[in-house]
C-alpha cells in the first residue's frame, strides 16, 4: 500500500486597504529598497523588508554578479544581513516587492527555493514562524503565515 504524505498550503490575497498600516508600510520600504537592486544582468529589481521582534525594520535588495551564480536574492541578503547583526532579535515579518527595471506593474512572485529554505533556518533558529507579505500584480498582498504555506516539506534534520 502506497502511503501518502499529504500537506494543504494556503496563501491568503488581502486588498491594500484591508492591511495595517505596519504592513502596508513594510511593502511600501520593500518597493523602495527595490530600487537600489544591482541587477544589471537580470533588470529585475526585487526589494525585501523584514519586521524584527524589537520593532526595528531592515531592507535590502538582490545583488547580482558578473559570474552569475555570484548573485544573492534580495530575501537572502535580508535575512542573513539580519541575523548577522541581530543574533538574537526575531524576524517577524518579510516584505517581498519585485519588478523589471522599467515595469511600471510589479511582477507575480513568490521567494525561490533557497530563500524560503533561508526564511525557514530562521524560523528554526528562533522557533518562531515569520510572515511573508508579497505585493502582487494587481497592488494587493499575498501573505503566508509562516513558512510551511510555501515549503511544506522543507529540509530540516540532518539525522533524519
Ligand atoms: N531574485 C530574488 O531576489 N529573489 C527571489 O526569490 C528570486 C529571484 C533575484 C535574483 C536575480 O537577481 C533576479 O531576481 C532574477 O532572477
Amino acid at each position: 500500500m502506497v502511503k501518502r504524505l499529504e500537506r494543504t498550503v494556503l496563501l491568503s490575497e488581502y486588498e491594500w486597504n484591508e492591511l495595517t498600516s505596519e504592513d502596508q508600510g513594510l511593502i511600501q520600504m520593500a518597493k523602495t529598497a527595490g530600487k537600489n537592486a544591482h541587477a544589471p544582468y537580470s533588470n529585475f529589481m526585487v526589494g525585501a523588508a523584514l519586521l524584527l521582534d524589537n520593532g526595528e525594520t531592515l531592507h535590502a535588495n538582490n545583488q547580482e554578479n558578473v559570474s552569475f551564480p555570484g548573485g544573492v536574492c534580495a530575501e537572502r541578503v535580508l535575512l542573513t544581513y539580519a541575523h548577522a547583526n541581530y543574533p538574537n532579535v526575531a524576524p517577524l515579518k518579510l516584505a517581498i516587492t519585485a519588478k523589471r527595471r522599467e515595469g511600471e506593474r510589479y511582477a507575480s512572485v513568490t521567494p525561490c527555493g533557497i530563500c524560503r529554505q533561508t526564511i525557514s533556518e530562521m524560523e528554526m533558529i528562533f522557533k518562531q514562524s515569520i510572515e511573508i507579505l508579497i505585493l502582487t500584480p494587481e497592488g494587493k498582498v499575498l501573505k503566508a503565515e509562516g513558512i510551511d504555506q510555501l515549503l511544506p516539506f522543507k529540509f530540516s534534520d540532518l539525522n533524519g
